[in-house]
């Protein structure tokens, strides 16, 4: 596979391009450079120079709690709003939400850096909802040595229905808490997640506790739009990180050989101006066993605490709508595929 990867403990480089392999999306690159099989092509109107460096601001091995800045919106940013937001969501999740953003193909394209080469190896997939990312997990390792950990008893319930999962750990829990102990398992897997909690570095220093020496963690996620109007939405719905701040956590969080892969629906042709909602997958290794170098103050959140239910009523309301802008992009990308000839840029 031509994968695309990105470096991230020093200078970061972003090669645009095509993947002649896989989803199409543009490859990007640092210090160990793996070049699509074909070239690379330059791609889209997007104003991105051809090469654009990076600099994660990764410096301090302590830092401060990093949750929701004050100066975006993000209303379904919150535990209790992602709580309800499944309630409602995990109906149609699979048949409906999935197919839009999060395919079988590009599940298992971003499950490929997670290197899951061992039927024995143990797995914890936080924030695993539905099991939908958990079924490409036991195509690898064996099922009762996986578990599945979320906030939601709806969407987890959706998990226990499937057979394949039926020997899976499903436990419920906080991604900013994990309920494992320190040095526990082989590979840390989080697709889809991190937009909703709302201190992300938290949960990625989570993520290097509970891995062994040498373990791996794979996050998967949304990344930021740069189009004015996709922001907008992005911004009030929920967090879509950088691709530098996904750098810039794993570092911090003490990971080493940090790399990114662009991920992407087949039909965006590799756009990715209006965000993605499964944008790239993250991966770094933990060099040291025991807890993340990094120290940070108490929790801010906890789904369990009671909150105003008006305000919480209107961030909801306000974070579904913005929400729903994002049901509406890949079908104006679907169509825009089936109209514009194959091979010119959308
Ligand atoms: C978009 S779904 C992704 C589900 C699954 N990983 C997949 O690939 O289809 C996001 C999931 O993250 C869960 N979630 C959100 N915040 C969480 C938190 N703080 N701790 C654990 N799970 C969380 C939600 O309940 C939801 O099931």
């Amino acid at each position: 596979m031509a994968s695309s990867m990105l470096n991230g403990a020093e200078n970061i480089t972003l090669i645009r391009g095509i993947s002649p392999k896989g989803l199409g999306f543009m490859s990007s690159n640092v210090s160990r450079i793996s070049f699509p099989q074909m070239g690379l092509v330059s791609y889209g109107r997007s104003s991105m120079s051809k090469y654009k460096t990076l600099v994660p601001r990764c410096s301090s091995s302590s830092s401060i709690s990093s949750s929701r800045p004050a100066s975006k919106l993000r209303f379904i940013q919150h535990k209790t709003e992602a709580f309800w937001f499944y309630r409602f969501l995990s109906i149609v999740y699979d048949h409906v939400i999935n197919p839009g953003h999060w395919t079988e193909d590009m599940r298992d394209d971003a499950l490929e850096p997670a290197d899951l080469y061992d039927r024995k190896m143990v797995v914890v997939d936080v924030g695993g909802g539905t099991g939908f990312t958990t079924l490409g997990i036991v195509k690898h390792v064996d099922a009762k040595n996986v578990t599945i950990l979320d906030q939601s008893p709806h969407q987890l319930a959706k998990a226990k229905q499937k057979e394949p999962l039926k020997d899976c750990k499903i436990i419920e829990g906080d991604a900013e808490d994990l309920p494992f102990p320190t040095d526990y398992a082989d590979r840390y897997v989080s697709a889809g997640s991190i937009e909703y909690w709302p201190d992300p570095q938290r949960g990625i220093k989570e993520a290097y506790r509970v891995l062994k020496l040498g373990g791996k963690a794979c996050v998967i996620g949304p990344v930021h739009p740069t189009f004015w109007l996709s922001r907008f939405f992005a911004d009030a719905w929920m967090l879509f990180p950088t691709e530098e701040e996904y750098i810039d956590w794993f570092t911090k969080a003490g990971f080493k050989n940090v790399q990114l892969k662009r991920i992407g629906p087949k039909w965006y042709r590799g756009v990715r101006r209006h965000g993605l909602i499964m944008g790239c997958s993250v991966t770094g290794v933990k060099a040291a066993s025991g807890d993340s170098p990094l120290q940070l103050g108490p929790k801010v959140e906890d789904v369990r605490k009671p909150v105003n239910p008006f305000v919480f009523f209107l961030r909801f309301l306000l974070g579904a709508m913005a929400g729903s802008y994002y049901v509406l992009v890949p079908i104006y990308m679907w169509l825009k595929d089936q109209i514009v000839p194959k091979g010119m840029p959308i």
